[in-house]
């Protein structure tokens, strides 16, 4: 069982979100509710257009629901991801969210101590000497001490990955989404993103919320989510809850 607080850093209640207009118009999360706890991996299941990608977008504040609240801890203060301006929302990403997704999204002019290193630098204010020690140091842990200084081109989609998680772990943020994160990596990448991911939650108090069709993924969940056709179940729960504590955000 992982060490976790029983506090959660988010409470998603009643999220509906429909695509589309008249006739075509079709619901693709129907009254979604779930909370996240730091130091927990939480893993989503289902089948391909469920939903997923959709979920964990309205959870980071990248797509505003039709209905419900994503409430956060914001710092002590329990906040409404989509009650805050658009401004307030970005601020919120930047400091306390690191994003995985399958394409990697790093910028293919920086080699990979710099795309960590702008993290820190622009969104976390840290002087150049910090934010240098703080790159190398996360590449060194990811086994990257040897590709430092090269840039996008010249690294292999599981360096590029690594390079990714990198980015998402460096700022120590809350919460950690990745969507398939392991989906274009072989057995031997795959688990050293899933053995990084499940020790960040478990070491650094993450939350970290993972999409996934990976099989290999399960052993390595706190909790299984599963979305079928906008319906959210749960699947697996190992943790034993525990009523939530007096928090702003469990109130
Ligand atoms: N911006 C959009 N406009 C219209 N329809 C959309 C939009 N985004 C998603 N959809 C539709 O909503 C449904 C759910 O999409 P979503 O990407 O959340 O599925 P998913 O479970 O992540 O699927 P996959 O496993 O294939 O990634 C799909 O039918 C998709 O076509
Ligand atoms: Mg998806």
């Amino acid at each position: 069982m992982s060490p976790y607080s029983a506090t959660p850093v988010l409470r998603a209640s009643g999220l509906h979100v429909s695509f589309g207009d008249g006739a075509a118009r079709r619901a693709v999360l129907r009254d979604v509710s779930l909370d996240l706890f730091p130091g927990q991996l939480a893993l989503l299941m289902g089948p391909s257009g469920s939903g997923k990608s959709t979920l964990l977008a309205v959870l980071s504040g990248l797509l505003a629901p039709d209905a419900g609240r994503v409430l956060v801890d914001d710092d002590g203060t329990a906040v409404d991801v989509w009650g805050l301006s658009d401004g307030g929302r970005e601020k919120f990403r930047l400091r306390h969210t690191g994003f995985i997704f399958q394409g990697y999204n790093l910028f293919p002019a920086l080699n990979a101590v710099q795309q960590l290193e702008i993290i820190l630098k622009w969104g976390h204010r840290l002087g150049n000497g910090e934010a240098r020690e703080r790159a190398d140091d996360m590449l060194n842990r990811l086994g990257l001490a040897a590709q430092k200084y090269k840039k996008p081109a010249q690294l292999s989609g599981g360096e590029k990955q690594r390079v990714a998680i990198g980015r998402a772990l460096v700022k120590d943020p809350t919460f950690i989404y990745a969507d398939e994160p392991t989906s274009a990596l072989d057995w031997e990448n795959g688990q050293k993103v899933i053995d990084l991911l499940r020790a960040a939650a478990h070491a650094r108090q993450s939350s970290i919320f993972v999409v996934s069709h990976d099989e290999r993924m399960r052993p390595y969940a706190d909790v299984i989510y599963h979305l079928d056709d906008g319906i959210l179940t749960v699947e697996r729960n190992t943790v034993s809850l525990v009523p939530a504590g007096p928090s702003e955000v469990s109130r």
